[in-house]
């Protein structure tokens, strides 16, 4: 049985009427009919142009926005059926690395309160405990960051640098799925490549499994053991990398490699 399983999953979004007469029955089909199966330890890349519906699937999965119809099988188990209150216990099973790690994390907190805060959500009874600390200083060494700066703040530290912060506080509740929403379209391109490692290096240590989301596909090329590609709140194509890329199917999928202007740049 697949890790994770995406069965028929639906998410629509009524359209505000914005006058007296408008139709209430339009709806914006966000995430339309999708299924997908992700295998353990396996890197799924989902990519597609902006408002194809991304981020919507990515918070369907996660329990933030309630699907329309359709099942998410974690694990054997049927999320969309549990009660609320299980739900948000859940959610630490998902955790999400974002394009603006500044933006993610609380400026007013030091890296060592972002991380014990993300570890205690798993472990509470840590909190009177030493090993909290040893626990923030292994997570910063798994990321490449020198615990020394463990009592810094966000801003005084690089953009590459925030975002393995961001990444740590992501692993730190030990999640189940990591979603990674364009975590590095925002990022200088050397520094891309170092957090993209970075990604490649933690699932081969920690057994990570990962829905990696980009709108550019050289970037979902590099890292992805799949490739699903989105239109318009579909799945119009899904391969493994490879097949993706050397032998696109889909008129949307050629258009997308079309519009790549340096692929070589991420082959080396
Ligand atoms: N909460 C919401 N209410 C209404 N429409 C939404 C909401 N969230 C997203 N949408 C719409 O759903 C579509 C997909 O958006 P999104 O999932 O953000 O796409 P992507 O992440 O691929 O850029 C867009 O048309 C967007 O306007
Ligand atoms: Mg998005």
């Amino acid at each position: 049985m697949p890790f994770l399983q995406l069965k028929d999953l639906h998410t629509h979004f009524p359209i505000k009427g914005n006058g007296l007469f408008s139709s209430t029955s339009e709806l914006i089909k966000a995430v339309n009919g999708v299924s997908l199966s992700i295998e353990k330890g396996e890197i799924l890349g989902l990519v597609g142009e902006s408002g194809c519906g991304k981020s919507t699937l990515s918070r369907t999965v996660m329990q933030l926005q309630p699907a329309t119809s359709g099942k998410v099988i974690l694990d054997g188990e049927d999320l969309t059926a549990l009660p609320k209150s299980e739900v948000r216990q859940r959610r630490l099973d998902f955790q999400m690395i974002f394009q603006d790690p500044y933006a993610s994390l609380n400026p007013r907190m030091t890296i060592y309160s972002t991380l014990a805060e993300a570890i205690c959500q798993r472990h509470p009874n840590l909190k009177k405990d030493d090993s909290l600390t040893e626990k923030v200083v292994e997570l910063m060494a798994t990321v490449g960051l020198d615990s020394r700066h463990m009592q810094k703040y966000p801003h005084e530290f690089s953009g590459g640098q925030r975002q393995r912060i961001a990444i740590a506080r992501a692993l730190a509740p030990e999640p189940k799925l990591v979603i990674a929403d364009e975590p590095v379209s925002a990022l200088d391109v050397s520094i891309q490549s170092q957090i993209l490692n970075l990604l490649l290096e933690l699932r081969e240590k920690l057994d990570l499994t990962m829905i990696f989301i980009s709108h550019d596909l050289s970037v979902v090329r590099f890292l992805a053991d799949n490739i699903a590609v989105m239109y318009a709140g579909e799945i119009v194509e899904y391969g493994t990398a490879d097949e993706v890329f050397l032998n696109p199917q889909d008129d949307y999928t050629k258009k997308l490699l079309s519009a790549i202007p340096h692929l070589e740049a991420h082959a080396s």
